[in-house]
């Protein structure tokens, strides 16, 4: 059982938001970490909610910002496009904390940090975006969208260099970040929400 003594971040909301922001940037470069892999709600054209898993590539406390990689086509892509809300959603089981984010999201799909993205991606992660017709188009028959010759091997990077055309970024600035902690003495929740005006966290408890 966890005690204060373990968790020093208990009855702490500044510890509690270090906390949070470690849990997200060690999710960010450990692919085993349940946060590798959070949902990202955005919202259609039509109002109604989406959500799906994505690999979160950078989380960068300064800046308030996650990266997420995607495909220029995805419909998620013209849900947000520039400055529409977004939410992401993850569970760190050994860390017992539930993370509950929002914000802006926005798609960047020529700028610097998409370039730096593509060039740090793998020949593997760069693959998918060679995917045709574009994703979540109705096809006849089962398809991984590639031509079957570049299925189950290793490709070159002169045959993946044409993806860089379907290869954006999705970065979202958070704005709100709701944090649960479970523990068998009392579960802890709280609320830090970014003042602009003051350029800094404010904080609340909760009751869980
Ligand atoms: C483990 C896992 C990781 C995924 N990572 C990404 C990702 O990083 N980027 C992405 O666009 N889709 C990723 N997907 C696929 C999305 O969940 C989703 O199916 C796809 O992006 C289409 O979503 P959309 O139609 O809402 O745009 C991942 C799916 C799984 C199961």
């Amino acid at each position: 059982m966890s005690g204060q003594a373990d968790q020093p971040f208990l009855d702490d909301l500044s510890l509690s938001l270090d906390e949070a922001w470690k849990l997200l940037v060690r999710g960010s470069r450990d692919r085993k970490s349940p946060l590798h892999t959070p949902a990202v709600a955005s919202v259609r054209r039509d109002g109604s909610p989406s959500q799906r898993i994505m690999v979160l590539r950078e989380a960068t406390r300064e800046s308030r910002m996650l990266r997420f990689n995607t495909d220029r086509r995805a419909s998620k892509v013209d849900d947000i496009n520039d400055g529409a809300p977004i939410a992401i959603l993850g569970y760190h089981p050994g860390a017992k904390v539930q993370l509950r984010l929002s914000g802006v999201g926005r798609i960047e799909h020529s700028s610097a940090s998409c370039d730096a993205a593509w060039n740090e991606a793998t020949l593997y992660g760069k693959r998918c975006y060679l995917a045709h017709p574009a994703p979540g188009s109705p096809v006849d028959a089962p398809t991984s969208g590639l031509d079957p010759e570049m299925e189950g091997r290793k490709p070159e990077g002169f045959e993946v260099a044409p993806a860089r055309e379907n290869f954006a970024v999705l970065l979202a600035e958070i704005d709100q970040i709701e944090w649960l902690y479970l523990a068998h003495t009392g579960h802890r929740r709280a609320l830090f929400t970014w003042d602009e005006e003051k350029g800094q966290w404010t904080s609340h408890w909760l009751v869980p």
